[in-house]
């Protein structure tokens, strides 16, 4: 069913699991996210970004087919608007459904980014609807990758008093849309944050971060793991290889089924990763 993230986070962080949030671009991913929670009976964030919303030029079509898969899961969805910074795609969000989002302040100055995510969390509260920030920018979403950014524990506690946010995403050395598993997260900076910060902490980039830094983050005190391009990756490998492999294909249902099942894996695969405990 479709879920609120803020039991299913605190539970996560008192037990010092991890929580898989991925995201869709097309609604095979969509399919696939759902199978592989299913496959892996634990919980899923699913996530649309601004950015996708811009490649569909609408938020509406995809967060429909999302939210229905997310209602017919066994397992809890939560649906998630990823990296808003446009406060009238959060309403819009708000109005179709979603349980969660995040609003995306990191380019804005810290004064602004306070008080915008601060009206956020009046509006989406009033609603409902959780909602996650970000101080300390991760880059790498424009192509310009800053590892070095990190955020201040004081700051974060701060910042999550005055804010009000449910969650927050912090810089700890990830940076987005890296094509190798060779981030260096800094663990003792995790663990630094979430004995300061009173919410689930997020990652974000964490396709740079390979399997055993993933587990040894979560275990420093990471929450909501945040994984797009990774699994973006894995499901064109497939459909470049069914290509290669045919050139006569034409149905694109004989391409994308083998890249949705292989990508449905691989969810189930890093949600055990993130959880090893989550019942088979
Ligand atoms: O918000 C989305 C994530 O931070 C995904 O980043 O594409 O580097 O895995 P990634
Ligand atoms: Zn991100």
């Amino acid at each position: 069913p479709l879920a609120d993230p803020r039991p299913i986070l605190a539970a996560a962080r008192a037990s010092g699991h991890g929580v898989g949030a991925f995201n869709t671009t097309l609604l095979e991913h969509a399919e696939a996210l759902a199978a592989g929670a299913d496959a892996a009976t634990a919980p899923l964030i699913m996530q649309i970004s601004e950015n996708a919303v811009r490649y569909h030029g609408s938020l509406r079509p995809l967060a429909l087919a999302a939210r229905a898969l997310a209602e017919a899961a066994t397992v809890p969805v939560v649906l998630h608007l990823d990296h808003a910074e446009d406060v009238d795609l959060v309403h819009e969000a708000v109005d179709l459904g979603f349980t969660s989002v995040m609003f995306d302040g990191s380019r804005l100055d810290d004064a602004r980014n306070r008080a915008v995510t601060g009206e956020v969390v009046a509006f989406c509260h009033a609603a409902g609807v959780a909602v996650e920030a970000e101080l300390g920018e991760v880059g790498g979403k424009d192509g310009v990758h800053a590892p070095g950014v990190r955020t201040d524990p004081g700051d974060a506690a701060a910042f999550v008093a005055d804010t009000g946010v449910d969650s927050l995403a912090v810089a700890v050395g990830t940076s987005h849309a890296m094509a190798t598993r060779n981030a260096v997260v800094d663990v003792e900076l995790v663990a630094a944050i979430a004995a300061r910060v009173p919410v689930p902490l997020v990652l974000h980039g964490s396709s740079g971060v390979d399997d055993e830094t993933l587990a040894r983050a979560v275990t420093a005190g990471m929450t909501k793991v945040n994984i797009a391009t990774h699994l973006n990756k894995c499901f064109t490998a497939v459909v470049r290889a069914r290509l290669e492999a045919d050139p006569k294909l034409m149905d694109a249902r004989k391409y994308v089924a083998p890249a949705r099942d292989v990508m449905a894996a691989e969810v189930t695969r890093l949600i055990r990763v993130l959880n090893p405990v989550a019942p088979v």
